[in-house]
């Protein structure tokens, strides 16, 4: 048994709105320890238990972010496993992966259990961490297996954490002999090199913000997820290309569903939410890696959601301190806090007819499980584990740094009311996040990864 966890807990949801599996409809929901024990109308339980009447709200499983930067192990003064999973949790997101551009770096099968050691009791939602690529670890990448690491993470961009995989030969084997997903950074870094060079020469060490998605170019990130694409493609192999930023990129997916497809694409929040016109505005808080682009970059990613050829939301959580941030162009790192909020940037999306509330749960949950294989999570289904968020369309939620549960305590978000609120979220079948406050509960457990190439 896990720490915390009371086997004979019992929940009752009653009067949910419902959206899984393509469909909203109304519903009870009775959990029985760790799990979804019934799904109905009219659901009954024993005397005692617990109820919860959901009545306006929609019920969904909870979002699986499958791009996180949570700092641990080595960099714990901008973020660790407890502060951020915590944080996921408020946000409405159940399980996390999490990226190994750590200290040590995970690229080591050592350094992979070494971490899942470090979570152990530890998190608030369910993890799960990717093994790192480098260009002199192919052999460690060989004796891989599968479920040991939801992926094999390659950063064919150079970013936060100097970890760039270059060598045509290592991403020949690496493609060749990944026995699970390998997930990209695609930017090609050379052609960055050439653009920061040449805004060094125009603006000296203080380059506008606003130049970052002009250094950071959409010509680097088309060459680099076109090399990835073609990679995949001659190996044959399970690709999944991370937070797309361009239009130009979408032409290379296909809008099969993600069942037939061996190659799948992956946006993330802050781009389908931010445009270059904000810069002026926030800065640093918006610099990340690849950049937030222009707004017709934005609808270009909005209508491949929409239309299938993007099949997963995450949100490449990268915190680092305010202080961090604070620097000039070259000195601020890249990166922005984003699960507190991720889920309601995406009902505000909603809202705004955007996007469906079926698409949303199918992208942010449904997805992420089938690509790669986590087991018994990311449905709402009986029988499987009660990863549950409850959210409340008709309550607003403003952002201020007194609500901010991230380590780093800022949010490009601050300032900003969602029309959304989430009311509850629950792990494995216990409440961890009710009515604004953090209940304590560290519910979260191991994923478990199924799907081999
Ligand atoms: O903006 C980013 N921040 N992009 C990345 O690829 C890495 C991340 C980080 O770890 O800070």
């Amino acid at each position: 048994m896990q720490k915390g966890h009371d086997p004979l807990s019992s929940l009752l949801i009653t009067n949910a709105r419902l959206v899984n599996e393509g469909q909203v409809r109304d519903v009870d929901v009775l959990v029985e320890g760790a799990r979804i024990a019934r799904i109905g109308s009219g659901v009954t339980a024993p005397e005692g238990v617990d109820v919860i009447d959901a009545a306006g709200k929609y019920l969904m499983p909870g979002m699986i972010d499958d791009q996180v930067h949570f700092r641990e192990p080595g960099m714990t003064h901008k973020g660790d496993l407890a502060t951020e999973s915590a944080a996921a949790a408020a946000g409405g997101i159940t399980s996390f992966m999490d990226m190994p551009n750590v200290s040590p770096q995970t690229t080591t099968r050592q350094a992979l259990a070494d971490k899942y050691g470090i979570a152990e009791g530890r998190c608030t939602a369910n993890y799960g961490f990717y093994f790192g690529a480098t260009n002199g670890n192919i052999e460690e990448v060989k004796a891989l297996q599968v479920g040991e690491a939801c992926g094999i993470k390659a950063f064919m961009g150079a970013s936060t954490g100097d970890m760039l995989v270059d060598d045509p030969d290592v991403l020949e084997k690496l493609f060749e002999h990944a026995r699970v997903m390998v997930v990209t950074h695609c930017e090609h870094s050379p052609t960055i090199w050439e653009n920061e060079a040449k805004a060094r020469a125009e603006f000296g060490e203080d380059v506008p913000f606003a130049e970052h998605p002009n250094i950071r170019s959409a010509a680097a990130c088309i060459a680099s997820s076109k090399l990835a694409v073609d990679l995949a493609t001659r190996h044959d192999a399970l690709l999944h290309i991370l937070h797309l930023t361009t239009a130009i990129e979408m032409d290379l997916f296909s809008r099969a569903h993600r069942s037939e497809k061996r190659i799948t694409a992956e946006v993330c929040v802050h781009h389908l939410w931010f445009d270059e016109s904000r810069y002026e505005e926030l800065g640093s808080r918006i610099k990340c890696n690849p950049a937030i682009k222009s707004a017709r970059d934005r609808l270009a990613l909005l209508a491949a959601l929409n239309d299938g050829r993007i099949d997963v939301i995450a949100t490449d959580h990268a915190p680092h301190t305010a202080e961090e941030k604070s620097a000039s162009y070259f000195k601020a790192p890249a990166g922005l806090p984003l699960v507190q909020h991720a889920l309601l940037t995406l009902f505000d999306l909603v809202a705004d007819g955007q996007i469906s509330v079926e698409l949303l749960v199918d992208r942010a949950c449904h997805a992420p499980a089938d690509l790669f294989g986590v087991g018994q999570r990311g449905y709402v289904r009986e029988g499987w584990f009660a990863d549950l968020v409850l959210v409340d369309p008709g309550t607003p939620h403003a952002v201020s740094r007194s609500n901010l549960l991230s380590k780093c305590q800022w949010s490009p978000f601050e300032g900003h009311e969602f029309s959304a609120t989430i009311d509850t979220t629950i792990i494995n079948g216990e409440v961890v996040y009710r009515n604004g406050r953090l209940l304590g509960n560290t519910a979260g457990r191991r994923l478990e990864f199924s799907r081999a190439r």
